[in-house]
């Protein structure tokens, strides 16, 4: 069956304490909008999230919860492909081959390897968590995915993703899409609630991230006390680095220009404005916390969509690669038409 949709891809890691308001808002939600428009693969990198220290049962029990949050936000199996990256064995395998067309130099200049190694400090960061980008860039390029939707902080491995697919190409012969680089704008950076110099994510400390299965009563505590900047004008500005995340926020929600928000909000205090940004984060995400946990409680039919998911995603990813092995100079099985 041909497709003449536009293909993408894009995944979320499982690690962690599920999905924060920066990538609900800059990835998850955005997705489902995508699902009718495009050929959509969306997926678990189980394989990523083992590049850091991690507990397996933590790990296998987030990657349902992860696909139970993705369907609860609105994503349909039925039409969108989504799946686990570990049920695909192709992309380890094509990762390998993308590894042997990647400079060291290239590698080590991906700031979130650097971020993550300096976190730490590079005598404890793995091989793995190096070569991140370039198992990235096979996610990419075994679907001959047209475009990427992801979050600014991606687009440098996009960016690589594009790199190696032309020198591939250039090298071997026309065999990879080279996908486009697509950065969703408006909330292409959603900040740290405590300390909005730095993006939201799950590894600073709770207080400045919303969590999508936080409890209702959390989530307004922490928007309640989410810093702000002198002064007490709602307006988003460079000086303003806290009410303008607050505004992206609200207005990411409501569908709002921030424009509009401003004068909305013209007048009354921050403490007025919060409790806006407070109801309209609850009024989002109660619904999907109760799909969730519906979902969650039947793991047979999350088991059966990603049976189904996996099927799909690997009869593409089969053909990229054999293409691929073909291309390098591997020798076919004998016995079998290719790999
Ligand atoms: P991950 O799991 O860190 O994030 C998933 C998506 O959410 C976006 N995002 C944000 N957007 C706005 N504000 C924030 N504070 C914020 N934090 C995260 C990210 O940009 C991303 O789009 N390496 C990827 C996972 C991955 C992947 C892929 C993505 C593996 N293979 C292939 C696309 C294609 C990652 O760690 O995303």
């Amino acid at each position: 069956m041909s497709d003449e949709r536009p293909r993408i891809l894009s995944g979320i890691q499982p690690t962690g304490v599920g999905s924060h308001l920066g990538n609900y808002l800059g990835a998850v939600k955005r997705w489902v909008s995508l699902q009718d428009g495009y050929d959509a693969f969306y997926f678990i990198p189980d394989l990523h999230a083992i590049t850091v220290p991690h507990d397996p049962a933590a790990l296998r029990r987030r990657t349902l919860e992860a696909v139970a949050e993705l369907m609860a936000v609105g994503l349909d199996p039925k039409r969108a492909t989504l799946f686990v990256q570990s049920h695909v064995p192709e992309h380890a395998q094509l990762g390998w081959v993308l590894g042997c067309i990647t400079g060291f130099g290239e590698a080590s200049r991906m700031t979130q390897f650097k971020d993550k190694a300096a976190r730490d400090d590079l005598g404890t960061a793995t091989v793995g968590l190096f070569s991140y980008p370039i198992l990235q860039a096979a996610d990419i390029l075994l679907y001959g995915a047209d475009e990427v939707p992801v979050g600014s902080d991606q687009s440098q491995h996009v960016e690589l993703t594009r790199d190696l697919a032309q020198r591939f190409n250039s090298r071997f012969g026309p065999t990879f899409t080279v996908p486009k680089p697509t950065v969703m704008a408006e909330t292409a950076r959603i900040a740290d609630l405590q300390d909005p110099a730095k993006k939201m994510s799950k590894s600073l400390p709770p207080a400045g991230t919303v969590l999508v299965m936080d409890a209702p009563a959390t989530t307004r505590r922490k928007i309640m006390r989410a810093v702000t900047d002198t002064g007490s004008e709602v307006r988003a500005a460079d000086d303003k680095p806290g009410v303008t995340n607050l505004l992206g926020i609200l207005s990411a929600l409501t569908a709002t220009p921030v424009a509009a928000l401003e004068e909305q909000f013209a007048g009354s205090g921050y403490g007025d404005f919060k409790r806006a940004v407070a109801d309209a984060v609850a009024a989002e995400l109660e619904p999907v916390q109760e799909r969730y946990a519906a979902l969650l409680a039947d793991p047979a039919f999350l088991g059966d969509v990603l049976a189904d998911g996996a099927d799909r995603a690997r009869s593409v990813a089969r053909e990229t690669l054999a293409r691929a092995f073909d291309a390098v100079g591997f020798l076919p099985p004998a016995g079998a038409a290719r790999w």
